[in-house]
């Protein structure tokens, strides 16, 4: 594993001229953050040695490179999912590539089905912590310490000071922000009535299907998270219809802008 990532680090280090010190990862639907990010490089992960290639409908694969916020940024389109069959070594692998590359902060985005029930479709929500029900965990097995601690500490996965930055940049914009646990499971189903149920009695506010690898793997790798998850269904008793992926990917892009008018000014202000 450290002789791929050195490989792929080393590929990406000479094709990149300045590296930043931020990286985005956009999920399902929020591709289109891609528009608005200036003097792009675009580098598809095909051409990626080492990378795995995405491979569900609406999530390109591509590793871009330029300007938000007037800073320099490397974002991610399309991610990797545990139920497309990756192992969890696969799915954090970028996150491995961003450390050895010296990213410092990561900005994560998803979409999720919402089970609080004063959650809207099209909301935002600003992750405060998660539950991970993945069946296996990506620091599993061998720790290299030259990555990070074998036990590491999770008691703020996901950065208190980025977040009171999201929460004050949403009230200057007016833009209405949630804020809760995300339930982080392997899918592809959504979630049965009963499901959902539970998963909002265990303490989650959103559940979906990414996210928690990558998080926690940034987490061993001392970057500071932050992390939204755009609200594209809702899984509260009583509210529950069916859902499809396009219903997803549709609600998802119609809240993006927002999501992004946030990230943009944070990654100004940091
Ligand atoms: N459940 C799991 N994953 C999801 C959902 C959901 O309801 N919506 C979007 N991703």
């Amino acid at each position: 594993m450290l002789e791929a990532i050195r490989q792929t680090s080393n590929y990406l280090k000479s094709k990149i001229e300045e590296i930043p010190n931020t990286a985005i990862i956009l999920g399902t639907g929020l591709g289109e953050l891609v528009h608005e990010i200036d003097d792009k490089q675009i580098i598809p992960y095909t051409e990626i040695p080492n990378f795995p290639v995405s491979t569900v409908e609406g999530h390109s694969g591509n590793l871009i490179i330029g300007t938000l916020g007037g800073k320099k940024i490397l974002a991610m389109q399309g991610r990797f999912h545990y139920y497309e069959g990756y192992s969890m070594q696969q799915v954090t692998f970028p996150i491995r590539i961003f450390q050895a590359l010296g990213i410092r902060y990561l900005f994560v985005s998803n979409a999720a089905g919402g089970m609080n029930p004063s959650f809207d479709i099209g909301d935002i929500m600003l992750i405060e912590d998660h539950i991970n029900l993945f069946p296996e965990h990506p620091l599993r097995g061998k720790n290299y310490d030259e990555l990070g601690t074998r036990f590491p500490d999770m008691s703020e996965a996901y950065d208190k000071k980025l977040r009171l930055m999201a929460m004050e940049i949403a009230k200057e914009k007016n833009i209405k922000l949630q804020h809760g646990v995300y339930v982080g499971v392997q899918g592809p189903t959504f979630e049965t009535p009963a499901e959902y149920h539970f998963f909002r009695t265990i303490g989650g506010d959103a559940v979906g299907m990414s996210t928690v690898p990558e998080v926690i793997v940034a987490n061993h790798a001392k970057m500071k998270v932050l992390a939204f998850s755009i609200i594209t269904d809702l899984g509260v008793i009583g509210k529950i219809v069916e859902v499809s992926h396009e219903d997803v990917q549709k609600a998802a892009k119609n809240a993006q802008p927002k999501m992004a008018a946030i990230m943009r000014e944070i990654i100004q202000r940091i």
